[in-house]
């Protein structure tokens, strides 16, 4: 059975219970090499509670943290996407490496385009989907997200560390 994730939303916390998860976020590891693909957990969920676009997200299994994720609206070119409004953009996605192998990102994939979606329902907002950019190199990223139902939508060569796949799920 594909494992169960919950996404804790960071900015709808109280201090005490941020902090705690916070604390979490600064215990989480990346496996070697993989700084190329993604940011520093904490400071990635630091940059989202401070910016209004931003929905930082930890994802949990069984009460335990296990990644991060952060949703962002008016962003979507920073994914190759022609324009920033009519999709979310996915960024700032792990799990920690020790968590990695067993379906989590996949999991945590589809939970960020179903909270996507009720944010738009909950919202307005109009977007059609969530929109994310992933190295070429980074095969665990492009078998995740193929899992979770994202779509390949061509080649993207706006990021600094090499070529991208702009990747699509319509809700
Ligand atoms: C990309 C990522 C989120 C995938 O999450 P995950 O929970 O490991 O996803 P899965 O369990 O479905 O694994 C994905 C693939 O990588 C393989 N894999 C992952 N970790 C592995 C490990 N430690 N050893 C061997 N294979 C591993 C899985 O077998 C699977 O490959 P398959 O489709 O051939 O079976 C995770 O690897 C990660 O956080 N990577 C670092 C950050 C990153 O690259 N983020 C994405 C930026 S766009």
């Amino acid at each position: 059975m594909p494992p169960h994730v919950w996404l804790i939303s960071l900015k709808d916390l109280d201090e005490d219970a941020q902090a705690i998860h916070l604390g979490e976020v600064a215990r989480m590891e990346l496996g070697t090499g993989q700084d190329d693909f993604v940011g520093d957990p904490l400071r990635m969920m630091l940059t989202g509670l401070e910016e209004q676009s931003r929905m930082p997200y930890v994802i949990e299994e069984n009460g335990e943290a296990v990644g991060v994720l952060t949703l962002q609206s008016g962003a979507a070119t920073l994914a190759g996407w022609p324009d920033d409004d009519s999709v979310w953009l996915l960024r700032g996605f792990l799990i920690d490496r020790r968590r990695q192998g067993r379906g989590l990102g996949p999991a945590a994939a589809a939970a960020a385009v179903a909270t996507a979606a009720k944010l738009t329902a909950r919202r307005g907002g109009g977007q059609a989907g969530v929109v994310l950019s992933v190295n070429e190199r980074n095969g665990y990223g492009l078998a995740a997200y193929r899992k979770a139902g994202f779509e390949d939508r061509g080649q993207y060569l706006g990021g600094d560390s090499g070529p991208q796949r702009t990747m699509y799920a319509a809700f």
